[in-house]
């Protein structure tokens, strides 16, 4: 073999693609309802909008992007993440000059270069929401609300909802230096990393994968003490209307969301301890990419992690598997005759397949099974001269003769 595929990227092979088909349509369908409409946006972008976008001071724009020069000797990145480029679009496109809000999802790959494990990879896919536009804290319970709706359609149960607030930029400005404070005295202790996070970004440190369990780290002050009154009220509001809608979720002060964009109602939704799905409110985003002073909230499922979870709790998905006419044909003429009449079966609408390499009666009828056929048509050299085929019914075993003209037809009505 020349070369293997790269690590931490999948291959999506029939029989496991049906299950993405499942979730996809699932999303598309919410979505619908929810009236959010889909965006598709460049799988590459210019490197700076993920560097303003994302944050400098975030793992995936310090050690996980995938940034290569062209030939142009232009920067530009795989996208790591879906939310910048549908900011970039609603700014570039003028979207924000249309009556608000814009809802938007999209669905596709999204690039990191971190260690592949059970559940993380190096291409995987999002299911993400954006709704730009409007600040309402009845907008931020919609979108949760439109997560939770997908996660139940998929079939998922005990899934937690977890929610904070990170404050707005003023809430976050008093919260940095009370926390500059508290962590000072083990400053020296910390990582290299957050050495550098204490002047740059303390918040980072609480999210750090080797300083979280540092006593003084964990025992850190809670965003949520620090919060304005206009930040708390929107807090509020969003737990009230997510109760209203019989939404339950925990509130965990001590959630820091991995990306730089968030201000005021972050969330994540858990399965089994692993993370299904994250999201939250950017309202400085729209701005800091050079457009007008426009809210935004949004989230993003990982379809993989979706997929573990609906097999960790053994959920039977609604697949279509098989085929509903399977042509089995013995002799020569016949066999010829089957290639057009797979044509016109096809044509009608049926789900209908063959065999292409002249195999026995039985190993044809084998193949059928295989495939689920519920009928098979069996056509010999003799039907064929006399203008006849038998239908098989693969549940009932019952078989009749019809004429060939009436063929497609009979199929039809039997299934
Ligand atoms: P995120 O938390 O970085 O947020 O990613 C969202 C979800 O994508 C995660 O909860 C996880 O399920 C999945 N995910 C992330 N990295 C990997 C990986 N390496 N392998 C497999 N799955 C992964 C965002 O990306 C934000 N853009 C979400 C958002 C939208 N916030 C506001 N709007």
């Amino acid at each position: 073999m020349l070369t293997n595929r790269p690590r931490g990227v999948n291959d999506l092979l029939p029989g496991d693609v049906e299950r993405w088909q499942f979730i996809e349509r699932t999303a598309r369908d919410v979505c619908r309802r929810f009236n959010v409409a889909e965006i598709r946006t460049p799988i590459f972008e210019h490197t700076e909008l993920f560097k303003r976008g994302v944050g400098e001071t975030t793992d995936i724009v310090e050690k996980e992007m995938y940034t290569f020069q062209d030939r142009g000797e232009r920067s530009l990145t795989l996208r790591p993440e879906g939310t910048a480029s549908v900011v970039r679009a609603f700014v570039e496109n003028k979207l924000y000059a249309q009556p608000q809000p814009t809802k938007m999802y999209y669905i596709g790959p999204m690039f990191r270069y971190e260690r592949p494990q059970a559940g993380r990879y190096r291409q995987f896919h999002q299911f993400g929401v954006e709704v730009l536009g409007v600040n309402d804290p009845s907008v931020d319970a919609e979108v949760i609300a439109l997560a939770m709706t997908f996660f139940t359609e998929l079939g998922l149960k005990d899934i937690t909802l977890e929610i904070n607030s990170v404050g707005s930029p003023a809430s976050r400005e008093a919260y940095r230096h009370v926390l500059r404070e508290h962590l000072a005295p083990v400053k020296d202790t910390l990582c290299k990393d957050c050495q550098s996070r204490f002047d740059r970004n303390p918040m980072r440190i609480l999210d750090c994968k080797v300083d979280r369990d540092n006593e003084i780290v964990a025992n850190s002050p809670y965003m949520l003490d620090y919060l304005t009154d206009e930040d708390k009220t929107h807090f509020e509001q969003v737990k009230s209307y997510l109760d209203s809608f019989g939404i339950r979720y925990v509130v965990n002060p001590r959630m820091v969301r991995g990306l730089d964009y968030y201000t005021q109602t972050a969330f994540e939704f858990m399965e089994s301890g692993s993370t299904l799905s994250g999201g939250g409110r950017y309202n400085g985003m729209v701005e800091q990419l050079g457009g007008p002073d426009q809210p935004g909230i949004g989230f993003a499922v990982g379809i993989e992690r979706a997929l573990i979870a609906l097999q960790n709790q053994d959920v039977q998905l609604p697949i279509e598997k098989g085929v509903d006419v399977f042509l089995v044909a013995l002799g020569e003429e016949a066999s010829k005759r089957t290639v057009t009449l797979l044509q016109e079966l096809r044509t009608a609408g049926l789900v209908a397949d063959k065999d292409y390499l002249g195999k026995s009666m039985k190993a044809q009828m084998k193949a059928a099974d295989r495939l689920n056929a519920k009928q098979v048509v069996i056509l010999g050299d003799d039907e064929l001269a006399q203008g006849v085929a038998n239908i098989k019914d693969m549940e009932s075993g019952e078989q009749v003769s019809v004429p060939l003209s009436e063929l497609v037809q009979k199929v039809q009505q039997k299934l």
